[in-house]
């Protein structure tokens, strides 16, 4: 740390784990013990101090994400990995719709399909559609996470880190929540993701990681 004089926080060490296509892997462990770090890690919005994370990208290149270059990195995240913080970011001054629907268009839909896949999307998270033209900074904390979530299962990542993506919605939304990123992990989608609760991480995850053992284990889907 800068401030606090040059003080050391260690968060993570002997860290080892491999997640295949279409894999989902559950990060476990109690709070504070370096679970959204690791994923910053793997996101490179922090850089470990030793160790590598490699990636195999969509053309078949193994890319060690700690020491590859800024250029490689945004290219990654443009094109092949998806994040879905812990904490809510939205895009300011831009309507939901227009949101997922610009997304849709990057992905190469045209604007009419774009807009009707849009209008899908925002309906099975339940975002009511008399919010559909409002910018998402006015948003409660639940519907900006849904929106979040759409945002980052269109692009079809082909590795998807997700931080505690469910935290605040109910059982209904929830639900269609995790069937959205089942959809997307049949389609091969490498997933990483932190869990509050144990039951969505049983649903989703082909296997666990626990910070506290270090190791991983087996779960049966
Ligand atoms: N940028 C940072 N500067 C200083 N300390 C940090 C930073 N990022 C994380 N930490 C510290 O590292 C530790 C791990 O934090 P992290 O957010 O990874 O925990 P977590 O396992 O995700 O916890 P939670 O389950 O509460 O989300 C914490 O003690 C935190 O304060
Ligand atoms: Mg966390």
């Amino acid at each position: 740390m800068h401030i606090r004089g040059g003080k050391t926080i260690l968060s993570l060490m002997d860290v080892s784990f491999e997640v295949k296509k279409g894999e989902f892997l559950g990060l476990t462990g109690p709070s504070g013990i370096g679970k959204s770090s690791l994923l910053k890690c793997i996101y490179r919005t922090y850089v470990p101090t030793s160790g590598d994370i490699w990636y195999t990208d969509s053309m078949g290149d193994r890319v060690n994400l700690v020491t590859a270059n800024e250029h490689e990195i945004l290219r990654l995240r443009k094109y092949e990995i998806g994040y879905i913080s812990q904490f809510l970011h939205v895009i300011p001054r831009v309507s939901a719709m227009d949101v997922i629907t610009g997304a849709l268009v990057e992905k190469g839909f045209d604007r009419k399909e774009s807009e009707e896949r849009a209008k899908e999307y925002l309906s099975r998270v339940g975002i009511p559609t008399s919010l559909w033209e409002m910018f998402p900074s006015t948003f409660s904390g639940g519907e900006k996470q849904r929106l979040n979530i759409i945002h980052a299962i269109i692009s079809k990542p082909r590795m998807l880190l997700l931080d505690e993506p469910t935290a605040s919605l109910d059982p209904n939304t929830k639900n269609e929540v995790v069937s959205l990123i089942l959809e997307l992990k049949k389609e091969g989608t490498a997933m990483i993701g932190v869990f509050h609760d144990h039951d969505t991480m049983i649903r989703l995850a082909d296997k666990q990681y626990d910070l506290k053992l270090e190791k991983t284990k087996e779960l049966c889907v």
